[in-house]
């Protein structure tokens, strides 16, 4: 089963020199406010690049501040967060790694939001999460436009790949499910 784990591989012309890959995993880190990644971001991603893995995702980054489920998240929602996501892609790079970015928007998840957004005024399970307002089909449209902002901007940053976040009960899932979350997913904070 492992034979291969050290062993390149390629996919869609991305070439990985091994088969490890780092699933993107928010740090919630408190120093975290703006959205941009700072220390405590560039030491965990850099880290795991010297520590040899071929392929390390960023974690869950949002389109716009109320799409993040804390304030303290990445987003990617103006150039002016490009730098800081290049500073740590380029480091990554640096050390023979490939690195992605993983786009998302966290919807009637959003916890910090004043009013979250969602597809419908329908609340998810659990008290510490709000009445999210529907959005309109103008909004919609917004939304996927700054998702292709975002993607733009990542690209400008450097990023291999870009993986766009569709699980977890978050705003693309919730389009998607009329059920809460991943019934296989008990996490609260994925
Ligand atoms: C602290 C933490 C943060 C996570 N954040 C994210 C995230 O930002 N995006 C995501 O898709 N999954 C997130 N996850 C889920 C993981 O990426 C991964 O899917 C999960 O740990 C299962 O991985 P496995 O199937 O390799 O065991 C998070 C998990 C943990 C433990």
């Amino acid at each position: 089963m492992t034979n291969h784990l050290f062993s390149p591989y390629e996919i869609k012309g991305l070439q990985l020199k091994n088969r490890v890959v780092m699933a993107p995993m928010c740090q919630y880190s408190v120093t975290a406010r703006d959205g941009k990644p700072n220390e405590w971001h560039y030491v965990h991603y850099l880290s795991r690049a010297i520590g040899g893995a071929a392929l390390i995702i960023m974690e869950m980054t949002d389109v716009e501040p109320d799409g993040r489920i804390t304030d303290f998240d990445l987003g990617i929602w103006s150039d002016d967060h490009i730098p800081a996501f290049a500073r740590i892609i380029d480091g990554v790079h640096a050390h023979g790694a490939k690195i992605g970015i993983q786009i998302a928007h966290a919807g009637r998840k959003a916890e910090d939001a004043k009013e979250p957004v969602a597809p419908s005024a329908i609340p998810y399970p659990g008290s510490r999460y709000k009445m999210p307002r529907a959005l309109t089909v103008d909004e919609v449209n917004q939304m996927v436009q700054l998702y292709a902002d975002a993607a733009r901007r990542a690209v400008q940053a450097g990023v291999d790949m870009i993986e766009l976040h569709g699980a977890h009960g978050y705003l693309i899932h919730q389009f998607q499910s009329l059920l809460p979350t991943n019934a296989k997913m008990r996490m609260e904070k994925t």
